[in-house]
């Protein structure tokens, strides 16, 4: 297959990161027979100080006609950063979110899943950790407080800052169909979490998702209260199957549910349109304290580089070549640092950035040859 695959290093981390994807996705394509074209765009800081926008119209278009985008991560220190002196639609985070909404891409899945060989690694009491999780997040992306209106002025003599949470019905709608047709393909089991005893916007989307579920008479149905959810995910993750929720819950519990799982260096994700298009990047940050540096985990873009074979292109094969390379590798005992708990770095081989990615290139087999 041809695929033509556009990628954001991004800033911070990111572009190395991304350098271990590709790699990665390399050798998938030389033992599967596939051919990826690559175009490398701008967005986050890197664009803003390239061409003073943190995304440009060309790079959205570079998006548009590519299958699929694969990112590693924008943004830098909020505290230190130049670029957070600037308004705030001029700052990084600003592209990812315009590029999120000039491709609609409203379905965000965030998988988390523990695996055995982190088990030592996951902050959770054993009683909890050794039954072991496998959910998936449903976040709604292009809704909610991140793209209601906003303000900040003064009134009488103080300053006022405003954001609202609005949801139609048919953005919730569309983000519950998502969510149940997924979990037919696992375990048949919708967490809903909202905050229905206060707001409005939660009691609506409690509304719609019982409606969306008549069509899925399979599927178990439940209601959460996102202050529950974030304490039974500390408590017992592994009651989830798809937790489905509104863009700032599931941005909160994702990286909540990232961290149970060893390290927020894991976490692969995808954000879904309609159509077959898909942007793929780690649910985490651009970790500019280790940038540069060789020793960031590479693996959360690895697996959403298997996303994308998976979502994108039905390379089902192939993305389970990755994830099988990274399981090996874990049993073999490498580890990036973010993986090892501190008294615990001589029970493991420590690799850094690159050479972990050498090593999961290395377990790509298609078992065909
Ligand atoms: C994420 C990030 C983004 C978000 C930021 C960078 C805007 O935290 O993808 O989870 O809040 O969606
Ligand atoms: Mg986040």
């Amino acid at each position: 297959m041809k695929m033509k695959v556009t990628c954001i290093p991004g800033d911070g981390i990111g572009p190395e990161i991304v350098a271990e994807a590709r790699k990665v996705l390399d050798k998938v394509c030389s033992e599967f027979g596939h051919e990826i074209e690559y175009k490398d765009v701008l967005m986050g800081g890197c664009s803003i100080d390239a061409t003073g926008v943190p995304l440009t119209d060309e790079a959205i278009e570079d998006c548009k006609s590519a299958d699929a985008v694969l990112m590693g991560s924008i943004g830098g220190n909020t505290s230190t950063s130049p670029w957070y002196k600037l308004e705030p639609s001029l700052r990084p985070e600003a592209g990812l979110l315009k590029l999120r909404k000039s491709l609609n891409l409203f379905a965000n899945l965030r998988p988390a899943y523990l695996y055995p060989e982190l088990k030592d690694a996951c902050p959770l009491k054993e009683s909890t950790s050794e039954k072991g999780f496998d959910m998936l997040i449903m976040r709604e992306l292009t809704g909610g407080l991140y793209f209601g209106k906003r303000s900040t002025e003064e009134r009488n003599g103080e300053m006022v800052a405003v954001d609202t949470l609005e949801y139609k019905e048919s953005e919730i709608r569309r983000i519950a169909i998502k969510a149940f047709d997924v979990a037919m393909k696992r375990r048949k089991s919708v967490i809903s979490v909202d905050k229905a005893n206060v707001l409005d916007s939660s009691r609506l989307w409690r509304k719609v998702v019982e409606e969306v579920k008549k069509d899925y008479p399979e599927v178990s149905l439940e209601h959460m209260l996102v202050d529950n959810c974030a304490m039974q995910l500390v408590k017992d993750p592994s009651q989830f199957d798809v937790v489905l929720t509104e863009n700032m819950f599931g941005d909160i519990l994702s990286d909540e549910a990232s961290m149970i799982t060893g390290s927020i260096g894991m976490l692969p994700s995808a954000s879904l349109n309609d159509t077959k298009f898909g942007l793929y990047e780690p649910s985490h940050g651009s970790a500019p304290d280790i940038a540069g540096q060789d020793i960031a985990n590479p693996i959360a873009t690895v697996l959403s580089a298997a996303m994308m074979l998976r979502y994108t292109f039905d390379l089902d094969k192939e993305a389970d070549s990755i994830e099988e390379a990274v399981r090996k590798v874990l049993e073999e005992g490498y580890r990036t640092t973010d993986l090892v708990l501190k008294g615990q770095e001589k029970d493991f081989t420590l690799v850094g950035c690159s050479r972990m990615g050498d090593l999961l290139a290395e377990r790509i087999i298609n078992c065909k040859n």
